[in-house]
Formats: C-alpha cells, sequence, structure tokens
C-alpha cells in the first residue's frame, strides 16, 4: 500500500516520488530543503503512477513536484484550485497538459540544459552497444553459449564499424550538437537536418532526404510536436541505407515503431537503439522486444546520478521560486502564460 512520508492535514507542497534511489546512490538530498515542512507530503508508496490516487491528498496543493511518468492532466489541473507550480524533473513537458495549466496562470517548470552531455553519451552508447552487437553477445555468453564453440571466431558478432562512418543526426538542438562533437572525436562524416537552420562547424547540414540516405547512423534529437510526430515513419525508414543503424534517445512518438521492428525483422536495417517509446513502460510482448538486433533501454537518456541530482536541484528550485512568485529559473510555459496576459 502507497503510503505517505509525512502526514498533514493538507500539502501545501507534494512531491510524487521520494527519490530514494537517486539520493542513497549520490548522498546528496535536493529535497531536504522541503523535507521537513510540515506543509510537504512527499508521495512514498511504491506508486503505478496512477495521478487519481493522489487526488485526496494533492487538491490543496499550491505546489507540486513531479517527474515524467506522473501525468498532469486536466483533470487532476482542475481538482487542484490552489495549484500556482507544477514542477517537473525532467526537460521535456508531455506528461503536463500545458494548455490546461497556462488557462489557469499556473507555472510549469522543467529541467533544461543540465541532462545535454548524459544523454548524449547514451544515444553515443547505444550506437556502439547496436553496431558492435554488445547486449547481444553478452546474452550469447550468459545463455553457456560460448562453451562448446571456438574460442575465437572470425565470425562471430560482426558487424558495421562506427569509426569513419557517415551519422546523420536529425535535430541540431544542445543534444544534437553534443553528439555531433562525439562523432567527430571517432572520425565520424557528420550529417544533420535542423529545422531552425542550424549552422555547425564541422557539421554539414542538408536536408532529413540526404540525412536518411547518406548515413550509415540516423541519431534522433527533435523534441516531439506535432510536426515531429512519425517524423521517421515506413517511408523514412525505408529511405535510409540498407545496414543503417537507428538510435532513438527523443521521443518514442518520432519514430513508427511497428515500421521499425519490420526493417530490424527483415535485415534491412542492421541494428538499432531505442530509449524511448511511444507507450512507456515498454509491453513485454512489443514487437522490438523479441529482437536480437534492437537494444533497448528504459528511458535512461539522463541517467547518471550528477545529472539526475542536478535535475533534481533545479526542479527544487523552480517550485520554490514559483511558490514564492519569483521568475521561475526555467519555465516551460512562460510565453504562453505572458501571451494569455498572466
Ligand atoms: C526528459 O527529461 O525529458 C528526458 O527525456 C528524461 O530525462
Amino acid at each position: 500500500m502507497p503510503e505517505r512520508k509525512k502526514m498533514s492535514g493538507s500539502a501545501r507542497i507534494f512531491v510524487t516520488n521520494p527519490m530514494e534511489g537517486l539520493i542513497e546512490r549520490s548522498g546528496l538530498d535536493p529535497l531536504s530543503g522541503l523535507r521537513n515542512r510540515a506543509d510537504c507530503t512527499i508521495w512514498s508508496g511504491n506508486t503505478s503512477v496512477d495521478s487519481r490516487r493522489w487526488l485526496s491528498l494533492i487538491s490543496e496543493a499550491e505546489g507540486i513536484l513531479c517527474s515524467l511518468g506522473d501525468p498532469m492532466d486536466s483533470d487532476l489541473i482542475r481538482s487542484c484550485g490552489n495549484l500556482r507550480v507544477i514542477s517537473s524533473c525532467s526537460v521535456g513537458v508531455d506528461h503536463v497538459d500545458l494548455a490546461a495549466a497556462t488557462r489557469r496562470g499556473i507555472y510549469v517548470g522543467h529541467t533544461p540544459a543540465v541532462l545535454v552531455e548524459t544523454t548524449a553519451d547514451l544515444a553515443f552508447g547505444l550506437m556502439l552497444a547496436a553496431c558492435r552487437r554488445i547486449v547481444e553477445s553478452d546474452r550469447f555468453l550468459r545463455r553457456g553459449d560460448w562453451s562448446g564453440r571456438p574460442g575465437w571466431d572470425i565470425a562471430a558478432f560482426v558487424g558495421p564499424d562506427l569509426h569513419g562512418a557517415t551519422l546523420g543526426i536529425v535535430g541540431l538542438g544542445a543534444i544534437g550538437r553534443a553528439v555531433a562533437r562525439r562523432a567527430q572525436g571517432f572520425g565520424m562524416r557528420v550529417l544533420a537536418w535542423s529545422r531552425s537552420g542550424c549552422q555547425v562547424q564541422g557539421v554539414e547540414t542538408v536536408d532529413l532526404e540526404r540525412v536518411l540516405a547518406e548515413s550509415d547512423f540516423v541519431s534522433i534529437h527533435v523534441a516531439l510536436a506535432e510536426e515531429t510526430r512519425a517524423l521517421i515513419d515506413r517511408r523514412a525508414l525505408a529511405a535510409m541505407k540498407p545496414g543503417a543503424v537507428l538510435v532513438n534517445t527523443a521521443r518514442g512518438g518520432v519514430v513508427d515503431e511497428m515500421a521499425l521492428a519490420e526493417a530490424l525483422a527483415s535485415g534491412r536495417l542492421a541494428a538499432a537503439g531505442i530509449d524511448v517509446f511511444e507507450r512507456e513502460p515498454l509491453a513485454g510482448d512489443h514487437p522490438l522486444v523479441g529482437l536480437e538486433n534492437a537494444v533497448l533501454t528504459p528511458h535512461i537518456g539522463s541517467a547518471s546520478v550528477g545529472t539526475r541530482i542536478r535535475m533534481l536541484e533545479l526542479a527544487v528550485e523552480n517550485l520554490l521560486a514559483g511558490l514564492d512568485d519569483r521568475p521561475l529559473p526555467h519555465c516551460a510555459n512562460l510565453e504562453e502564460l505572458r501571451r494569455a496576459g498572466h
């Protein structure tokens, strides 16, 4: 049964997760400033992330500290009459109904910038793991399948080289640029498609068709928006080089997962490294799960101890600023609030 860390008549601040694993690993507790406040409730149950179960606890809340897995939908926002700030420990705010929050004049805080390098590291790790078949060969060894075979096999687990290959970056924001820097260190030719026309030294900016047609590796770094939903659809996958590798650390909705699974199963694509999915958590029977050439991770792009702590610190700063009516260090709906006259 879920339990509350701190009982009070009504929570002025509600925190959806005690973040114990992170605090234990880091020895740091960015929540300490909130933890001892009589008006702060920290949800410490092993929640199945159902915001409906919080409603009775949060209806009086003025501030909520949440993260990507916590849906902040219009019903929840409507039922919190005193709510002034939703602070999410994430850069993405897909889980927050921004329009509903803006209508009510509620600030939505988020944590951009601090996770750029860590997410770029994972994108690179997935590229290497996918092309060099690291996870597949680890599974082979652990199953005991190496015994009884040659100690070294010239044909075993061969895959494409990363160094010297062409990398196509879809979206040249901060993470896309951080991936480009890493690729240059590996001697890769780097192409990129940028909606904003961003130019970066050593990166050839071209249209999406050329990125898809010429790249041995394609790494996705666009946010999920109307224009990018299913951007990498069946047609785009078919336009990729045969034997190419696709990596997605951005948002699942950018890729047509069924079409990707087919392209991997047929061998049209050599491999994929995917950290984000249309529906999270990923169902155990999803077509990607059964594919040896798909390296799958559970949305861990920002999951280094240092980065997650920094995200949490920023989320606490955003929350406290919003409650004090000071400008949030990072507000996801600032423009919208201004346009709406708040
Ligand atoms: C975010 O913060 O939006 C990332 O996807 C997870 O760190």
